[in-house]
């Protein structure tokens, strides 16, 4: 370096500083993709598969477009990482990646008596199979992906409206 003029080392610098700019912008771009939309191709089919009909069957009647119970929509990825509301707080409901730090799965789970989802009905468990949970752990594990239409819940027999 002892030999580079003034202006040389300028340009050498600021060559520097652009490779560590670039780079800052690929780390930071594939991170907000797997945030968002993550291409996820094995996430997605296990979401079709498995994951939309567990959601629309046994969550979405009541954390969906006509309820929103405890302020929480799961119909589609966007909602669901917004989370709910306990009074004017965000409850964050999913860490994708990471089902230890992800509520749902916690809820699902019936560990813990204060958030058991879905709730029980006239003190009957209404918890999820062995299998369900494990799909849906699975699935927070690889991101949580949904596919293209929002998940929507069966049609209701009238008496259970
Ligand atoms: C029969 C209605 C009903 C169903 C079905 C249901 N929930 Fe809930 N859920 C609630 C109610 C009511 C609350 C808010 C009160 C509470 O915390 O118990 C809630 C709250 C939650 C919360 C906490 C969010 C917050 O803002 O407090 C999570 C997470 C959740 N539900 C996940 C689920 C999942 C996952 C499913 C499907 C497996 C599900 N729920 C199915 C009624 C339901």
């Amino acid at each position: 370096m002892g030999r580079l003029t003034k202006g040389t080392r300028w340009m050498v610098l600021s060559a520097a500083a652009a490779t560590f700019s670039i780079a800052g912008v690929f780390v930071a771009g594939s991170a907000a993709r797997a945030a968002d939309a993550p291409a996820n191709p094995e996430g997605v089919k296990l979401f079709e598969a498995k994951i939309r009909p567990i959601l629309a069957q046994n969550c979405v009647g009541c954390h969906g477009p006509d309820k929103q119970k405890g302020k929480l929509r799961m119909d589609t990825r966007e909602a669901l990482l917004k989370g709910g509301m306990d009074e004017e707080k965000v409850v964050k409901v999913i860490e994708p990646g990471d089902p230890a730090k992800s509520m749902i799965i916690e809820a699902v789970n019936y560990k813990n008596e204060d958030i058991q989802m879905p709730p029980p009905k006239k003190k009957e468990s209404r918890k999820l199979s062995d299998e369900q949970i494990k799909d849906l752990t699975e699935w927070v594990k690889l991101g949580a992906p949904y596919g293209e239409k929002p998940v929507e819940a069966p049609p209701k027999a009238a008496d259970e409206k």
